[in-house]
């Protein structure tokens, strides 16, 4: 959009989902963090986000070897306490270090019902504890078949972003994630992740204006892989990546944050 658009960090998140307990954890960061080089730590903002078990052994040896890795959660409840059995607050995340949040991913959104209210509060409740959330919005395939995408991830940016200030947007990342698209081994082409991402910046400018679209970070998400991820990042708008199946595998995934050598 401008030359402003050059300062932002590339952030390649890596969403392991329901994978890999915590001894697989400890070795995963220990291979990545062997694969990566110092210029790799320097030109990309890293994220894992391992399951909540995980967490406490990753902090450690991230913390202990001093791995520039970001530490992230999946998931998180918007209440700070209270009798929500099986849930985890945005707070007790921070006393682990936790620094990002996936809120919205369509698998809550489609398994466990989360809304655009729900995704609304968690929003609120990750900002409060001073963490960066990470807000996935996307279509179905009928939805794109029937020309709905643009009015599907533009409702869920504005019900997720309702109340934010520009301060607190420009902060934040938001994923677009096609659903169709997800853990399925088919892409968007990087000319259509493209022209939905830059709406969403185009839609961040008009509702919180030119400093929040400048600054807030847009990933795509849905089957990365190392043999894509230098298309995709070529796009103007594509500021980093949510990576699922491929973020498993410590080799691809560094072969993915390194990009830029591709
Ligand atoms: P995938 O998952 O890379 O396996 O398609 C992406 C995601 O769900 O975040």
């Amino acid at each position: 959009m401008s030359s402003e658009s050059n300062s932002r960090v590339p952030i390649v998140s890596g969403n392991w989902k329901m994978n890999h307990n915590h001894f697989d954890a400890i070795q995963f960061v220990q291979k990545l963090s062997y694969l990566l080089t110092k210029d790799d730590y320097n030109n990309v903002e890293i994220t894992i986000h391992p399951p909540f078990t995980d967490i406490r052994s990753v902090q450690t040896l991230i913390d202990v070897d001093e791995v520039r890795i970001g530490l992230g959660a999946q998931h998180c409840h918007w209440e700070e306490k209270g009798a929500f059995t099986g849930e985890v607050s945005a707070s007790f995340l921070t006393k682990l270090n936790v620094r990002y949040v996936i809120c919205g991913h369509s698998e809550r959104r489609e398994l466990f019902g989360q809304t655009d209210e729900d995704v609304n509060r968690l929003i609120v409740s990750i900002v409060k504890a001073g963490m960066t959330p990470i807000l996935c919005v996307g279509e179905t395939l009928t939805e794109r078949e029937t020309g709905r995408t643009t009015a599907k991830v533009m409702g869920q940016v504005s019900a997720a972003l309702q109340g934010r200030t520009p301060e607190q947007v420009s902060q934040m990342v938001i994923a677009y994630e096609p659903i169709w698209a997800i853990g399925t081994g088919r892409t968007a082409t990087a000319g259509d992740a493209q022209a939905v991402v830059g709406a969403i910046r185009s839609q961040i400018l008009e509702s919180f204006g030119e400093r929040a679209a400048m600054n807030i970070r847009l990933q795509y998400g849905g089957s990365v892989k190392a043999s894509n991820i230098a298309e995709i990042m070529s796009q103007p708008d594509i500021d980093g990546v949510l990576v699922g199946g491929a973020s498993l595998d410590p080799a691809e995934f560094a072969r993915i944050i390194q990009f830029r050598l591709r």
